[in-house]
């Protein structure tokens, strides 16, 4: 950490929350990058903290519940605090800003500053208004210039394992879906600044590179040569550079190539791992969540692309209780479960997004329906993980090893399939694995982890 601006004294404090997907943690990451020449350095807590920012998900409606009521709880230490001869101040990022930003203000008064994903670039100029202004600053255009060209080129870097922002935005517009709303119009980055951001994470530690984009397999970015370049070009691009794992998320079924799939077949740093939402298993649902695919569609991608990379292992997303949804509409999503088998899933029960075109179609699901939907949905889909991970017992397999775990050398890694791993004992020939690749014999499972020894 502090490779950055080391010529500047870290005297204030800054906290962040993040809340929702890896673009938001990506996004946390470039505002702690921004902020380092204003003197601020990272705190784990927003006691005490200079400011205190919390970077929000709107996706469904208990993420946004949670920032109302940490607003709250920071607001009384706001009362309490006084940093620097003036209160702590609040900002609030990401998704509910953007979609909710004069709301915020007006029932949060005391925020100082709300701003949007798009315009986070300009949180240097918002803090010096805020400072000086007593009143709140709102930032929650979709500017024309792209925010990438005005990040920091400085970093405190990731760790061992990085997230990396290379496409973002949403032209799908499914119909229960808050994204193209709050993250706007598709973009992609350029190849070579997407290339000159992975060394410098490389260069600052990093062994594994997540490419992240709201719908990453519709990356089209443009090459030196101004020729355009799809996800797989760029994947073979990151694994020129001295990178030992690549992955990226999240791919939409419309978008799969078969450059991608080539990708997965012939090159080696590219994980063995898909997540590739699906929502539903019902063609009626679909079309009615304007998914531009139908189940037949999803499971020849799922074929083809077994058949290219026979171990790679799929994940996916799913919502239950979507308007309209019939005992045989959810029955097809159990029957696709099981045609597929994941090695592990999200599901969600549907929750009304305002402004969405399905939060006003007639025919919403009562909560008890939802609730006994996704208990059966998530008890199918934990069976198959759990076997998933029993196939794994006695064998050895590479893990990246990349947080620490609560006991005293414990380590925590991800397996090539993105299985969560750890050992009690985080050294070989007493040296500490933090950071590093080891093989690890896999002796116990349970349906979210793999435990073992690193032989
Ligand atoms: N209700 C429930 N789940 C949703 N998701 C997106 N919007 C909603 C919503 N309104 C889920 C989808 C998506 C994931 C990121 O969140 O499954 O793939
Ligand atoms: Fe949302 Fe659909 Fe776009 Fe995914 S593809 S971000 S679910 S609108």
């Amino acid at each position: 950490m502090n490779a950055v601006t080391p010529h500047i004294k870290k005297d204030k404090k800054l906290h962040i929350m993040t809340w929702g997907c890896q673009m938001n943690v990506y996004d946390s990451a470039k505002m702690a990058d921004l902020l380092a020449p204003l003197g601020f350095g990272l705190s784990d807590e927003a006691q005490g903290a200079d400011l205190v920012i919390l970077n929000t998900c709107h996706i469904r409606e208990k993420a946004a519940d949670k920032m109302f009521s940490e607003l709250g709880r920071l607001h009384k230490q706001q009362k309490q605090e006084t940093v620097a001869n003036r209160p702590k101040m609040i900002g609030v990022a990401g998704c509910v800003a953007q979609a909710e930003g004069e709301q915020i203000m007006a029932r949060a008064p005391y925020v100082d500053m709300v701003f949007g994903p798009q315009t986070y670039h300009r949180l240097p100029e918002m803090v010096a208004k805020a400072v000086r202004n007593k009143g709140g600053v709102i930032d929650t255009d979709f500017p024309i210039e792209s925010k990438f060209d005005f990040l920091p080129t400085e970093t405190a870097g990731q760790g061992p394992s990085a997230f990396l922002s290379v496409q973002e935005g949403c032209d799908k517009f499914c119909t229960f879906c808050v994204v193209p709303y709050t993250r706007g119009a598709e973009y992609s980055r350029p190849v070579s600044a997407i290339l000159a951001e992975a060394q410098r994470l490389i260069d600052s530690g990093a062994k594994e590179i997540t490419l992240l984009g709201q719908n990453v397999n519709a990356y089209h970015g443009a090459a030196e040569n101004g020729q355009i370049c799809g996800l797989g070009q760029l994947i073979e691009a990151v694994a020129k550079l001295d990178v030992t794992r690549i992955r990226y998320t999240t791919s939409h079924p419309k978008d799969m190539d078969d450059a991608l799939m080539a990708a997965h077949r012939d090159i080696e740093k590219l994980m063995p791992f898909m997540h590739l939402p699906v929502q539903s298993g019902s063609n009626i649902m679909l079309e009615a969540m304007n998914r531009k695919h139908t189940r037949d569609d999803y499971l020849r991608v799922i074929e083809a692309t077994r058949k290219a990379t026979p171990h790679i292992a799929f994940s996916s997303d799913f919502i239950v209780g979507f308007p309209n949804e019939s005992d045989k509409d959810f029955e097809d999503t159990l029957q696709l479960i099981r045609d597929v088998n994941f090695a592990q899933a999200y599901s969600f029960k549907y929750s009304e997004r305002p402004g969405t075109p399905a939060a006003s179609m007639a025919g919403q699901i009562p909560e008890d329906v939802k609730t006994a939907r996704l208990a059966a949905l998530q008890e199918l889909l934990f069976s198959q993980q759990r076997s998933f991970n029993e196939g794994f017992i006695g064998k050895t397999i590479p893990v990246l090893f990349d947080r620490h775990g609560k006991l005293d050398g414990q380590l925590l890694g991800r397996t090539p399939h993105m299985q969560s791993l750890y050992v009690q004992d985080g050294t070989r020939n007493g040296q500490g694995m933090f950071g590093q690749i080891a093989n690890v014999k896999i002796n116990h499972v349970t349906t979210n982890s793999l435990e073992g020894v690193i032989v």
